[in-house]
């Protein structure tokens, strides 16, 4: 099938890329000449596991290619996927200005039927709004062509976001158009050989899956955020509680760690601009803003501790910190809780040394021109001197770190584990004291 994929970032290019892989003729387009450049030197803009072999094998096949061309990209697809950014707005809400800017350019060059896909996460109604914008783009030039607007969040997450495309656990389709959904059905057959995991519903509860989905994740997080503070002022342990609820079947194991707060290009904006829907619906969702209250405050928890540790005043105290992404196996900064941590060390006066596998580049992107925060070259290396270590993202290589090494570089020998990936008590008998969120 002849494909066109617009925006060209974690979602377009993995969409474009796994589409292409299942033999499909892709375009993917994008408004960044500097990203299509790279694309097309044969780079790749995001760090993304295996993502860069599945570009490459299909851009030397042919059937992956990259542009900023609107009028070549709207011409080439019949499957139309949108899947550019939609931020928060000033008030919480999806901004939809890179949606309809992306349908209006469908719009002013389609000159034969075509399948609009909202990918982007987007409110219920974004799909009447994309069909409201081509039509007015058709009106323009006093065409009609046929077109139909389909509905088809993507569930990929970062990190894993080729093997979930690959092998996804469900797509939803939420669609009117029958040809629309014939289409679609076919083009993501050989996604579900194994057993059929295509689900057609409406429009708008497809819109809404997409929310409810990421909703759900988040309330996990925030309630065992919050189990996790009682923990730690009774006395108990979350990670013991963490096992003793995951093993009910009813619960499961997914979602339940405790921590510094979810972070992520998701969950942050998909639960405000949730919540702004409801509120614009004349409706409450309370259990979505206590989520969203108790994350902003867990990502404040670290410099609590720290500061209970060390005083309010750090001016002279320097911390190591290790890891930036919001998660591991990505280089994406966007709303992490590297982000705020960093910002409030420095303004309480300290000075840090970061380091992380991947999103180094992208930190000094994102703190250009921050003073008091450099670079290491390796974990152990940004310990060099520094007060205690703080570690923010869950690094598979951070698990079993030379603990010798650590505490001979640490000034006072103080791990405040953000993620809870060590035992507090092989910490602590490796003579270092551990600050773990809500761990005995
Ligand atoms: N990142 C994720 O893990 C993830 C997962 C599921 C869903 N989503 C959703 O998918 C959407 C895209 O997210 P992302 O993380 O890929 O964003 P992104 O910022 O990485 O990529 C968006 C791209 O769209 C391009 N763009 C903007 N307007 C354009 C236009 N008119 N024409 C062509 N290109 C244009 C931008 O230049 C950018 O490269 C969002 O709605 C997001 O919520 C993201």
């Amino acid at each position: 099938m002849k494909i066109t994929v617009i925006g060209t970032g974690y979602v377009g290019l993995v969409t474009g890329a796994c589409l292409s892989e299942m033999g499909n003729d892709v375009v993917c387009l994008d408004v960044e000449p500097e990203k299509i450049r790279l694309l097309n030197d044969g780079g790749i803009p995001i760090y993304e596991p295996g993502l860069k072999e599945v570009v490459q094998r299909n851009v030397i096949a042919g059937r992956l290619r990259f542009t900023t061309d609107t009028r070549y990209a709207a011409a080439h697809g019949t499957i139309q996927f949108i899947a550019v950014g939609t931020p928060p707005d000033e008030d919480g809400s999806a901004d939809l200005q890179y949606v309809v800017s992306a349908a209006r350019e469908i719009g002013r060059h389609m000159t034969d039927y075509k399948v609009v896909v909202d990918k982007s996460t987007v409110p219920v109604g974004t799909a009447d709004k994309v069909k409201a914008a081509i039509e007015d783009e058709l009106k323009a030039r006093g065409v009609v062509v046929p077109f139909a607007v389909v509905s088809n969040p993507e569930f990929l997450k970062e990190g894993a976001a080729v093997e979930d495309f690959m092998r996804p656990d469900r797509i939803i389709v939420g669609a009117e158009d029958e040809q629309a959904i014939l289409l679609m059905r076919a083009l993501y057959a050989p996604y579900v050989r194994n057993h059929d995991r295509l689900h057609v519903m409406d429009i708008r509860s497809a819109e809404l899956t997409k929310y409810a989905a990421n909703a759900m994740l988040a309330t996990r997080i925030s309630f065992m955020n919050e189990l996790a503070n009682l923990a730690e002022v009774v006395g108990a342990d979350i990670e013991s509680v963490r096992v003793g609820i995951g093993s009910d079947s009813r619960i499961g194991y997914s979602f339940l760690y405790a921590g510094c707060g979810y972070g992520g290009s998701c969950f942050p904006k998909d639960v405000k601009a949730l919540i702004r829907t409801a509120r614009d619906s004349g409706t409450d969702l309370k259990v979505l803003e206590s989520v969203e209250v108790a994350n902003d405050a867990q990502k404040r928890v670290m410099t609590s501790k720290i500061k209970a540790r060390f005083g309010c005043d750090l001016v002279g105290r320097h911390f190591a910190l290790w890891g930036l992404s919001f998660k591991p196996d990505t280089d994406d900064m966007r709303d992490a809780p590297s982000r705020e941590l960093v910002a409030e060390l420095l303004s309480a006066g300290a000075t840090v040394s970061a380091y992380d596998p991947v999103a180094m580049d992208e930190a000094k992107h994102v703190f250009k021109g921050v003073e008091g925060l450099s670079y290491a070259p390796n974990p152990l290396a940004a310990c060099e001197g520094a007060d205690a270590l703080v570690i923010v993202t869950e690094w598979k290589e951070f698990r079993s770190p030379d603990f010798d090494g650590i505490k001979a570089r640490l000034r006072e020998p103080i791990v405040f584990d953000g993620r809870n990936i060590f035992d507090p008590e092989l910490v602590r008998s490796r003579g270092l004291e551990y600050v773990g969120i809500g761990r005995r």
